[in-house]
């Protein structure tokens, strides 16, 4: 049983107790939390990240909703934030999965693994890379008032509910719990209750932020990521003020983060195939297809219906599409 779920049936824990809760695609319970839907096992990791966390200039925060392109998005800003300090053939990338390379604030850096967080982070390299699935309106101000920048993936949301749905049935399998149908999943994820959801909130927090201080706030689009790569992780290193020389591209250095950092050697590297990340879940599990449109293989034309009007109405005047 998750630490927040464990607290919860022993009564310890009064203020989530208060929370209204619900079953979620994961295993452990999802709580009403700051307005989004927090998995137990996160909370008291937000609300340390909330309390302790101390941003310094250059920290460069990857933010997204889960099965987004996160882990994509990690190694592309990692291996062009540090592209003086490793070569493409000895990289950190080659044998690390790029969740260990990059820790996730609410789960990592503030939740228990980390015995004292803050000397933790106060001894971090610089510029310091973290990564966050916490909502914007819920990041502590010391990171969103700081110059610290925040790159934000999205994503269709046809096909990040089947890379979720998918996933956490994975993680369910590991665990011995019955897969989740798809039509019980859809029902879950068109009301919001997905980790960090409502989905719909979370990038439109993200994308009105980037839209107010662009400076701030890069927000990308896993779609055109894919479509050109090489034209964003330019703007990533632009933004980030670590433009790329001219002979760094005559180079092909650009070319080399690209090849290093696509889900065909990704997927293929050992620690990938058989790691784990904090010994549990199978790094396998962040490389699926990695595609654009396998939504149409799962989705009936009533389910398209659906979602449909939910993205028009959801983002109707905000001025994202997908
Ligand atoms: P699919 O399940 O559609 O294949 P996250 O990293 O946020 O968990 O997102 C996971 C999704 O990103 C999965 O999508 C996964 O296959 C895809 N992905 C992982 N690494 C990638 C890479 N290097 N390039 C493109 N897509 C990648």
């Amino acid at each position: 049983m998750a630490s927040t779920d464990r607290k919860v049936a022993n009564g310890e824990d009064n203020a989530v107790f208060s929370l209204r809760r619900e079953r979620g695609l994961a295993s452990s319970y999802l709580y009403l939390f700051q307005e989004f839907w927090c998995p137990g096992i996160a909370i008291e990791g937000v609300k340390s990240f909330q309390k302790c966390f101390q941003a310094k200039h250059g920290d460069v925060v990857v933010a997204s909703f889960p099965k987004t392109g996160t882990t994509w998005l990690i190694a592309l800003t990692f291996a062009t934030v540090n592209r003086q300090h490793f070569s493409a053939e000895n990289h950190p990338l080659l044998t690390s999965n790029p969740h260990t390379l990059v820790s996730c604030l609410e789960f990592k850096i503030f939740c228990d693994d980390i015995h004292d967080p803050v000397l933790h982070l106060s001894n971090m390299i610089e510029p310091r890379l973290f990564s966050t699935h916490t909502p914007f309106t819920s990041l502590p101000k010391s990171l969103t008032e700081s110059n610290a920048k925040i790159i934000y993936i999205c994503r269709n949301p046809f096909d990040t509910f089947v890379s979720a749905w998918t996933y956490f049935n994975k993680i369910r399998s590991t665990m011995s719990l019955p897969a989740l149908e798809l039509e019980e999943a859809f029902e879950m994820y068109c009301n919001g209750v997905v980790s960090f959801g409502p989905w719909w909130s979370h990038m439109l927090g993200f994308w009105k932020e980037s839209l107010v201080r662009p400076k701030k706030v890069m927000f990308l689009k896993y779609e055109d990521l894919m479509e050109n790569v090489n034209f964003h992780v330019k703007k990533i290193a632009e933004f980030l003020g670590c433009p790329f020389t001219a002979e760094e591209e005559s180079d092909g250095v650009i070319e080399s983060i690209i090849k290093l950092c696509s889900f065909e050697k990704m997927k293929d590297l050992e620690v990938n195939i058989s790691g784990k990340l904090d010994k549990i879940i199978d790094n396998k599990l962040f490389f699926r297809k990695g595609e654009i449109g396998d939504w149409i293989n799962y989705f009936s034309p009533s389910l398209i219906q659906k979602l449909s009007k939910i993205i028009e109405e959801k983002l109707d005047g905000s001025s994202l599409s997908f």
